[in-house]
């Protein structure tokens, strides 16, 4: 599957496994005697999402958004364009936004700040993967899995060109495919 595409795996299927097992624990001690909703940041959040979810034990749901960027601008700017909401309001709920990474951070404090409107009762942010070098606007990012150097990495939902989507590890992808 895509043979010589992967420069170098970065990240494990069992490392990435055992992180998981580590952030659920977490979350299913901070939420006991609590309901959260999970709103996973589409595409990018769908894998790690599902096997995240199905480690956690406290009773949740889920939902998904999709966002894309306003042309170049979204650099700058931290304007992101929401193609997808979430299907009903979070008003008074225990929101887990969850993503693959956090990268410049635009994204995730733009919807971050989005569903504060919404009134609910608490939004703390969780990513698998994180690029702090990259960094332009501060996230607190509550559960974390991985910090990476500036490297554009590909697998476990992180997409190229719409590929890659399902490899079971994190790898940088060679740049003869960028
Ligand atoms: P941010 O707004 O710059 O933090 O961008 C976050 C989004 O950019 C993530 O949800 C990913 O979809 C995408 N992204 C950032 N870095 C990478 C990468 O190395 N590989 C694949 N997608 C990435
Ligand atoms: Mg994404």
């Amino acid at each position: 599957m895509y043979s010589g595409q992967v420069k170098k795996v970065l990240i494990s299927e069992n490392d990435i496994q055992s992180k998981i097992k580590e952030i659920a624990a977490e979350i299913n001690k901070e939420y006991a005697g609590k309901q959260p909703i999970l709103i996973g940041i589409l595409k990018g959040a769908f894998v790690f999402l599902a096997d995240l979810s199905r480690e956690l034990t406290v009773p949740h749901s889920v939902d998904f958004m999709d966002v894309s960027s306003y042309g170049e601008d979204v650099k700058t700017s931290g304007i992101v364009k929401i193609e997808k909401d979430i299907d009903r309001s979070v008003a008074g709920e225990d929101v887990i936004l969850v993503d693959d990474i956090i990268d410049t951070g635009l994204t995730m404090t733009y919807i971050s700040d989005y569903l504060q409107n919404h009134k609910p009762a608490s939004v703390r942010i969780c990513s698998l993967l994180s690029k702090p070098s990259r960094r332009v606007v501060e996230v607190k990012s509550d559960f974390l899995g991985f910090e990476i150097p500036d490297e554009f990495v590909i697998g476990y939902g992180l997409g190229h060109k719409g590929l890659y989507r399902n490899l079971k590890y994190i790898a940088i992808l060679d740049e003869k495919y960028y």
